[in-house]
């Protein structure tokens, strides 16, 4: 199993906010013992002195894996005390973005294993998707058990190349506060044609949320789906030839503004 080498060798968790939370939270109920587990941070929660994991305590001398989850601009006050566990057999997982592997290298070690991972916010609740790449270091193992520990919090795929991160970014990183901006002017055009607006957000709210479980969960793609709810001259289609038109409808709006985020992702990587 992936996770037996973090059973015996521990689990530095280097940041405990938002994020590291979500995956420790997955992981204590996916069955890690919390003895097993060290964290850092400077201001623990409640929650986290509850759990009996480790606390701001000296680190083991090899654990499997390090777990770095500050923000990208703590980097540089945080990583020094991670020096230590770099050139030898502790996996660097990183869930920053927009730090590169490079970075870690440079900071950890240039014979470190690193792995670089972006998640987004559904991970909160088990709902996320994460994509991870490693670099020349990362076995097949070290590969798995990253895989393994970031399942915790949702779907996992595994990039080419570091530099389809930009796009990943731009996709699924940023994608979910393209969707919460649907459901407000979803609502928005509700309530224009007459409806209360708590009604509005509570139709567009459970449209969004089921048709997305749907798109995830059906056998035939989004595409098909679209065009089985689509009457020939029935309501939808009066609404999907403005949505789909190719001017100023959804496809190349949503083409514009994922460029957008992957050109910032890109400009925010070079520093
Ligand atoms: N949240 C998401 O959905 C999401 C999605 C994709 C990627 N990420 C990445 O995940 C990382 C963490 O994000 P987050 O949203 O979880 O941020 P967060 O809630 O601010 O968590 C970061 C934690 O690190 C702690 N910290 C600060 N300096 C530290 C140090 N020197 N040593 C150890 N811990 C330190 C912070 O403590 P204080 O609060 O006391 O400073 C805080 O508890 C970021 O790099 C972000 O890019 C997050």
């Amino acid at each position: 199993m992936s996770l037996e080498p973090i059973k015996e060798r521990g689990l530095v968790l280097l940041g405990c906010g938002k994020m590291g939370s979500a995956m420790l939270a997955g992981w204590l109920a996916g069955g890690l013992p919390a003895g097993s587990v060290w964290v850092l941070d400077p201001n623990p929660s409640d929650w986290l002195r509850g759990t009996g994991v480790h606390i701001n305590e000296g680190l083991p001398d090899a654990p499997a894996v390090a777990l770095i989850a500050v923000k990208p601009q703590m980097m540089g006050d945080a990583l020094p005390s991670m020096q230590a566990l770099g050139n030898g057999d502790t996996v660097f997982l990183s869930v920053a973005a927009g730090t590169s592997i490079a970075t870690f290298e440079s900071a950890l070690g240039a014979q470190s294993p690193i792995i670089r991972a972006m998640p987004n916010t559904p991970a909160a609740i088990g709902r996320g998707i994460t994509a991870m790449i490693g670099n020349a270091h990362a076995t097949p193992a070290h590969l798995d058990m990253a895989e393994a520990l970031l399942q915790a919090v949702g779907q996992v795929v595994r990039l080419e190349h570091e530099g389809q991160m930009d796009a990943v970014t731009a996709v699924s990183g940023s994608g979910p506060a393209y969707v919460f901006h649907l459901i407000e002017t979803l609502a928005k055009a509700g309530e224009a044609e007459g409806l209360p607006a708590d009604l509005a957000m509570a139709l567009a709210k459970a449209t969004v949320g089921g048709a997305g479980q749907l798109a995830e969960d059906a056998v035939e793609d989004p595409g098909q789906l679209r065009v089985n709810v689509t009457s020939p001259n029935g309501t939808t289609q009066a609404a999907l030839e403005v949505l789909m038109d190719k001017e100023d409808g959804f496809p190349s709006l949503l083409r514009r503004a994922v460029k957008a985020a992957a050109d910032r992702s890109r400009e925010l990587s070079r520093g």
